[in-house]
Formats: C-alpha cells, sequence, structure tokens
C-alpha cells in the first residue's frame, strides 16, 4: 500500500520536521503515563484478551459485556481477522471507498468479490444507500465502512447507519464500522459503539489514534455475535495466539486515566483544528473542503481550474520544506487531494508547515 511505503515510519520521523501525515495524536512515552512494568509476569496472555481490559472497553457501553469484546494487535489485525474469518474467494463483500488500506487490500488478497462504492466529494463523502442496496448479492457476507471516517473525518448519517444495519440484517450479512477513530470526538459527545445495536454488526477500534500508543498495538473487535466470535477467537489462535502481555498492561494504565487523557486531546485538536480552518479560509481561492467531524484530520481538494505539477509538489514539500501531508493516492484519489493531519504537530510546527504546503503549491503551478 503507498500510504506504509510512504509513511513517516518508512520516510525515517528525523527527516520531518513538519508532520502533517499523521491521523493520530502526538505519541506519548511509558514514563510520562507513570506506568511501572517492573511486576508484569511475561506469561501467555488471555487468548481473548486482559480480562480487566475487555471490561475496560465495555466500561463505555450499558450493553456490551466483556464477552463481546476480542482484544487484537491494533485495529489493523482486527480488520484482517474479520475479513479473513468471513470471506472465502466464492463471497462478496461491499466496501465504501475512500478508506483504510486494509479495509481494501485484504479482501483483495482473499480474491472475493467486490464492490467498491465510490464516496464523491460532491455528495459530501456520504455513501449512497441505494447504491449499496442495488450491489447486495445473495452471496454478500460484509459490508465495510468506516465512522468516522479516514481520510476525511465526516460522520456517516445516522439514518444511513440505520439503514446499513436494517439491510445487514434483511440479508444476512455482516456490517463492519471501522471505529479507530471514535475517541477523536472533539466536538461531540461520544456515540456508543454501533455494534451494541444489532449482532450483525462488527465495531472495530484501537488505541492507536487518540491515546498516542500505536506502538504498543492493541485494538479490538466488537460482535455480540457469540458464533462470529468464536471464530475470530480461532483465528487469531492461528496468528498470535494472545497479546504481548506488556501492552495489554499498558493499555490498561491507559484506559484508567482515560477521562483525563482524552480531555488533554480534545482540546489540543480543537486549538489546531481552529489553525487549519483559519489557513484553509484564507486560501478559499486554492482549495475546497468539508469540515470533520471528529478526527484529526482534513481532506482538502485543490481546485480543477488549478494546474500544478505533482510530482514537483511532492518532491519539494519533502527535501525543500522537510514537510509532509498524506496525498491523495493514498486512498485511491487523484493527487488533488491532501490528507492534512493536525493532531500530531504542535500548533507551531502546524501553523509553519500549512504555510509550507501554500508556498510549495505556489511553486508547483503550471501557468
Ligand atoms: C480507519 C483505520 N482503521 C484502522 C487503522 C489501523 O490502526 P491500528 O494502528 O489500530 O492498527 C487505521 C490506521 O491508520 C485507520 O485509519
Amino acid at each position: 500500500m503507498p500510504i506504509e511505503v510512504e509513511s513517516p515510519e518508512e520516510m525515517g520521523y528525523s527527516t520531518i520536521q513538519y508532520n502533517l501525515a499523521e491521523s493520530s495524536v502526538r505519541d506519548r512515552t511509558i514514563g510520562e503515563l507513570g506506568i511501572d512494568l517492573s511486576n508484569v509476569l511475561m506469561n501467555y496472555g488471555h487468548h481473548r484478551g486482559l480480562p480487566q481490559l475487555q471490561e475496560a472497553i465495555c466500561e463505555e457501553s450499558k450493553v456490551l459485556k466483556a464477552e463481546h469484546v476480542l482484544v487484537t494487535a491494533g485495529a489493523a489485525q482486527a480488520l484482517y481477522l474479520v475479513a479473513t474469518t468471513l470471506l472465502n474467494p466464492e463471497d462478496h463483500l461491499i466496501v465504501v471507498r475512500p478508506n483504510y488500506g486494509t479495509n481494501l487490500e485484504t479482501p483483495r488478497g482473499i480474491r472475493c468479490g467486490m464492490s467498491v462504492i465510490d464516496l464523491s466529494f460532491e455528495s459530501g463523502f456520504q455513501p449512497d444507500i441505494d447504491q449499496i442496496q442495488k450491489a447486495i448479492r445473495s452471496n454478500t457476507k460484509l459490508i465495510s465502512i468506516t465512522h468516522p471516517h479516514n481520510p476525511t473525518g465526516v460522520f456517516v448519517s445516522q439514518s444511513t447507519i440505520d439503514s446499513l444495519i436494517q439491510l445487514g440484517e434483511k440479508q444476512g450479512c455482516y456490517l463492519l464500522i471501522d471505529e479507530t477513530y471514535r475517541h477523536l470526538n472533539f466536538k461531540t459527545p461520544l456515540l456508543p459503539y454501533f455494534a451494541e445495536k444489532s449482532n450483525r454488526v462488527i465495531s472495530v477500534s484501537s488505541l492507536s489514534k487518540a491515546f498516542g500508543a500505536p506502538g504498543i498495538r492493541i485494538g479490538w473487535v466488537i460482535s455480540r455475535d457469540a458464533k462470529l466470535q468464536h471464530d475470530l477467537l480461532a483465528a487469531k489462535e492461528q496468528m498470535i495466539i494472545s497479546n504481548s502481555v506488556v501492552d495489554e498492561y499498558i493499555a490498561l494504565q491507559i484506559f484508567l486515566q482515560k477521562e483525563k487523557l482524552l480531555k488533554e486531546v480534545h482540546s489540543t485538536l480543537q486549538t489546531n483544528y481552529q489553525i487549519v480552518e483559519e489557513w484553509l479560509k484564507a486560501n478559499e481561492a486554492v482549495f475546497e473542503w468539508f469540515t470533520p467531524d471528529a478526527g484529526a484530520v482534513v481532506f482538502p481538494r485543490i481546485k480543477k481550474s488549478i494546474q500544478i505539477d505533482f510530482s514537483r509538489f511532492n518532491d519539494r514539500l519533502y527535501s525543500h520544506y522537510h514537510t509532509v501531508v498524506g496525498g491523495g493516492h493514498w486512498f485511491e484519489q487523484n493527487q488533488h487531494y491532501m490528507r492534512i493531519g493536525f493532531g500530531y504537530p504542535t500548533a507551531s510546527e502546524l501553523s509553519i508547515g500549512l504555510k509550507n504546503v501554500i508556498n510549495c503549491i505556489e511553486d508547483s503551478v503550471i501557468h
């Protein structure tokens, strides 16, 4: 996936001064969180996940119980487990795009039938329920969406989600809702996990985006369907048996500080998004965009009327301005789009990085 090849991890964090390519908040240290690992026993962990961690994950819900939660190595593994458990080559899935790479690439690897529903700028990146309904086949096993959406940060409307749940129930297929950005709700109260609503809904999330802890690789998949939980556990056991007990211990300590950590994060996102919005408004002649409902990213589009040498733009932004953004091609979109992450940089890095982006666009205009 281009997002992996061109990610800041691959390019080297030390080579980037203004990192506007991340979809998460700034990474934290174990020391900063006051976590002491000296008594962690390095045994095999519980296969479903540390029980206290399962409890902590479903504390957000009055409906969900620990048995509905399977702890995984990040949301990425959760998505991989869902796809490989539910889909065989003779099956079919419906997936919205743009989307996180794994939601497209793993089903492609399985070589199952696939209907890609492209979201458009013109429709505010909202899935069209009629289009999804028309794509349903007798062998459709899964419908896959992301909410809050990556790379736009927009919410799928509640009425569309309700219709998709009804559709899944009627067709007997599952609805996967990738909720990896759920805790970056810096404008609105946290919604319950959608998996609460039906045993046909699978929710996936992780500690990677809002808690500054992507490196501990802790995510989870939530489903109230006991048979599916059993199959997902069997798949996890084939891959890793159990999670790292060190990761799980740290994750539990993070959950114990969750309210405080999220309060700080939401305040940073509010401040930083204001910087982005002012910049976008000052450059309305260049960009069009949708304001994110949540998350730490915005996905502006350079107006079609502006001709850009994108190869020069991409090279120069990194080599001359020491700045990176997520290219539209990371999401199988054209190069007029870019994903700007506003949760990771400091306010000052963000302001300079944004200035660099507009200067680099000016340097790359074809007159
Ligand atoms: C929508 C979405 N799902 C899943 C992931 C994977 O996250 P994790 O680090 O929890 O594996 C990402 C990471 O960017 C993402 O954007």
